[in-house]
């Protein structure tokens, strides 16, 4: 028999509490706990495997991943290959980035290859079949294979999957869902949990690729947000600035390849694009010949990508001067200026620093840290640094250049991109020298900078 009790849950982390409080004793967020209404019912949880035997780790079968490749370049990039039946993904981003329009442009590719008999389901909460079907359109997609439903009712989309069994599903978006058990509005993060679990349960058992949008919160992370990523193989995340056209889907988690991919796009009107060679789509609106301005190449993932870093270092009118960074992170910019101080001299204590990361990518790895330093030494000298040349490394504390990750590669793809001057860590020089290109081995921040500026 199902009993019922009363639980207070957290809407940010999903913690629970057993009498309500005015902060959560989870994530410490206030006012976020909401009574729920639980039934401890244990039919509700059925068992995946239908036997619990015991079995040796090296003796367990392991079948090679298959994938559907959904023909989309970028986004089987960030996948791992394509869909494997079974996974749940998860696909976040701000409203409007274009997840619906990645997705309908993703089907349609999956579902129109000749070499693969695949079926999909396209479940709409948010906009209606008519609105999907003239995106369609209007993208002059081929989807004659792809199937819509507009349904927000948990029980009835299961038993859509469970009779038709398709390769793929589409739920567009997991917060507009809602379960008939729960008595919490559709969106809170018990009903996005409970839906998301359903349907990841449905998807194992019955060997379908499932795709949940997942909106953001106004924090950025996706709604419901801890819960959701636990329960799910892949997190993707939609990037970029609305100003730009470029997008960016990062993968953040992925059981089934490597994390941090990047597939890049541009938002155009019959669609996203996908960008096959990011570096020359991201250098050229470039003005390199200007103070502050420096190329240097990140490594995201498996793929090196040329980016432009811009410093605007000027003197502050205020007691606490501004430091804002678009695409960098806030705490290595105070890490780099504290370097630049302490083992140069050049103090920024009295300037604003302003930093931006050109197609608004967002860098997460220190392999850029060097050319930010020289970025804001340029401006804050006002000297150009020399052209064609790219600057990379790590910067420790002690002013040191540290080695980064997969040095050959973004050599080769700086080369590739036509610079003839590279400034790089020692340990980063590759053994044989190449031809037409000077390779500027350095140690430290003041060897680096004598060789960048001019
Ligand atoms: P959409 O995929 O609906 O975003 P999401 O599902 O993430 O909320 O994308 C909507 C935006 O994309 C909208 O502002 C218009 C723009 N867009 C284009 O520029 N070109 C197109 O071909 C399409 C379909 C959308
Ligand atoms: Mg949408």
């Amino acid at each position: 028999m199902a009993k019922s009790k009363t639980l207070y849950q957290c809407q940010q982390c999903g913690g629970h509490s057993s009498k309500w409080q005015g902060q959560c004793p989870h994530c410490f967020e206030w006012n976020c706990l909401e009574e729920q209404a639980v039934q401890t019912s244990t039919s509700r949880f059925k068992s995946l495997n239908k036997k619990s035997n015991l079995i040796n780790i090296n003796e367990v079968e392991i079948n090679e991943i298959f994938r559907h490749p959904t023909n989309n370049s970028e986004l089987d990039r960030v996948l791992g290959g394509g869909l494997v039946p079974g996974g749940v993904t998860l696909i976040g981003g701000d409203p409007g980035i274009g997840k619906s329009t990645l997705l309908i442009q993703a089907l349609s590719s999956l579902t129109k290859n000749p070499n693969q008999e695949i079926t999909a389901i396209y479940i709409t909460g948010e906009e209606s079949i008519e609105q999907v079907a003239m995106r369609a359109r209007r993208l002059d997609l081929e989807v004659s294979d792809l199937l819509v439903l507009s349904e927000i009712n948990l029980g009835n989309i299961i038993t859509v999957i469970e009779k038709e069994k398709p390769s793929v599903v589409v739920i567009d978006s997991i917060q507009t869902l809602f379960s008939e058990e729960l008595n919490s509005a559709p969106g809170s993060v018990s009903q996005v949990r409970e839906c998301a679990a359903q349907l990841t349960r449905v998807a194992k058992a019955n060997d379908v690729s499932m795709i949940f949008v997942g909106h953001v919160t106004k924090e950025g992370s996706i709604a419901g947000p801890r819960v959701l990523e636990h329960i799910v193989d892949t997190v993707l995340y939609f990037e970029g600035e609305s100003n730009s056209s470029y997008r960016l889907v990062r993968s953040i988690k992925n059981r089934y390849g490597a994390v941090n991919e990047l597939g890049i796009y541009s938002m155009t009107e019959k669609g996203l694009k996908e960008i096959l060679n990011p570096s020359a789509i991201f250098l050229s609106e470039t003005s390199f010949d200007q103070a502050g301005s420096v190329v240097t190449v990140m490594q995201e993932g498996t793929r090196p990508i040329l980016i432009e870093l811009q410093a605007l270092v000027d003197e502050s009118k205020q007691s606490s001067p501004k430091r804002l960074s678009v695409g960098l992170e806030n705490n290595r910019i105070s890490m780099i200026l504290a370097v630049l101080n302490k083992h140069l001299g050049l103090s920024c204590h009295s300037h604003d620093v302003f930093l931006n990361a050109v197609g608004g990518v967002k860098i997460s790895e220190p392999g850029v840290d060097l050319a930010v330093l020289i970025a804001i030494a340029s401006s804050l000298q006002e000297k150009q640094v020399h052209s064609k040349t790219l600057i990379f490394g790590e910067v420790g504390l002690g002013g040191e250049v540290r080695p980064v990750v997969r040095g050959q590669e973004r050599i080769q793809e700086a080369i590739k991109l036509g610079f003839k001057r590279i400034i790089l860590p020692r340990k980063n020089l590759p053994k044989k020298t190449i031809d037409d290109v000077e390779l500027i081995p350095v140690d430290n921040i003041k060897n680096a900078l004598n060789a960048a500026i001019k």
